[in-house]
């Protein structure tokens, strides 16, 4: 696995591979690589000759300057981590290689951004949109590989994709699980004992909802009790919690309609998120 800091150096790779006719996957990161990630390249691997990963810890994206602060650097045990796997490069840009003096462009995806995440965290996703959209450019992928743990992420970058009609794949993977149910996030590290122990009630309770709506149960009652199983456990607040479509993530307030139920709450003072699948059973 090579280490590439530079776009140029780059580019003078992806054009060789291009020419000898491979195909090139990339999973793109903020670093502090868990299981998640190393799901996802995993799955690049077995789809594309060429894999890149890149470690980029997007400012823009950051709310504010102490969460930017505080996001975990951790650049050697993250190779260490990749080493085992089939990454051709690992790509560590220094900001001026994404952001170049004077940068003044922004991606914002309308509509998809309004709600969930984007109502909690202005601007999030217009560094998210740009970043990727840049990273798709460099990396000249055919194929990117998301998780769906960050579903409205997911589906930011394939509307912006197919948006601007840029030639790349998106490929969600299924959100990596601890062995008791809770999503793996770098996050998870910043839980104290007690709210480790009580993390994991956040998927047993989308899972209870999910169950419910399968079983024909309404939506609002399905949610009010997902409310009651995170207060219970120590959540609060709750950011949102929310059954919505997929494609437009609008929320689907009657019986009988199929979506995924989105929530984002915290845990002593740690921002948990997830989602899972709920369809009516038969559908
Ligand atoms: O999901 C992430 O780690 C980041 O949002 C991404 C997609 C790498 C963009 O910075």
């Amino acid at each position: 696995m090579k280490i590439v800091r530079q776009k140029s150096d780059l580019r003078a790779l992806t054009r060789k591979w291009r020419a000898e006719g491979a195909s090139i996957g990339v999973v793109p990161t903020m670093g502090a690589l868990h299981e998640g990630h190393l799901s996802l390249v995993t799955a690049a691997s077995a789809r594309a000759d060429r894999v890149i990963v890149t470690l980029f810890v997007n400012p823009t994206q950051f709310n504010n300057a102490e969460d930017l602060e505080k996001y975990p650097r951790t650049e050697d045990s993250d190779a260490e981590q990749l080493a085992p796997f089939d990454v051709d490069v690992l790509y560590i840009p220094d900001v001026d290689q994404i952001y170049p003096q004077g940068f003044a462009t922004a991606i914002t995806v309308s509509g998809l951004t309004d709600r969930l995440c984007g109502a909690t965290r202005p601007g999030h996703f217009d560094g998210v949109a740009t970043v990727v959209t840049k990273l798709l450019l460099q990396t000249d992928a055919d194929l990117a590989f998301f998780g769906e743990k960050d579903f409205q992420q997911l589906q930011v970058v394939r509307r912006l994709v197919t948006d601007l009609d840029i030639a790349t794949e998106i490929i969600g993977c299924p959100t990596v699980r601890e062995t008791d149910g809770l999503a793996m996030s770098s996050r998870n590290l910043r839980l104290g004992p007690a709210a480790r122990r009580n993390a994991p009630a956040m998927r047993a309770a989308l899972a209870e909802a999910a169950d419910g709506i399968a079983s024909g149960e309404a939506p609002g009652p399905a949610l009010d009790t997902v409310r009651q199983r995170l207060t219970a456990a120590g959540f609060g607040p709750i950011d949102y919690l929310e059954f919505c479509r997929e494609d437009d993530l609008q929320p689907i307030t009657e019986p009988g309609g199929s979506g995924r139920i989105l929530v984002a709450a915290w845990l002593d003072g740690v921002r948990l998120i997830d989602n899972v699948i709920a369809a009516p059973s038969g559908t």
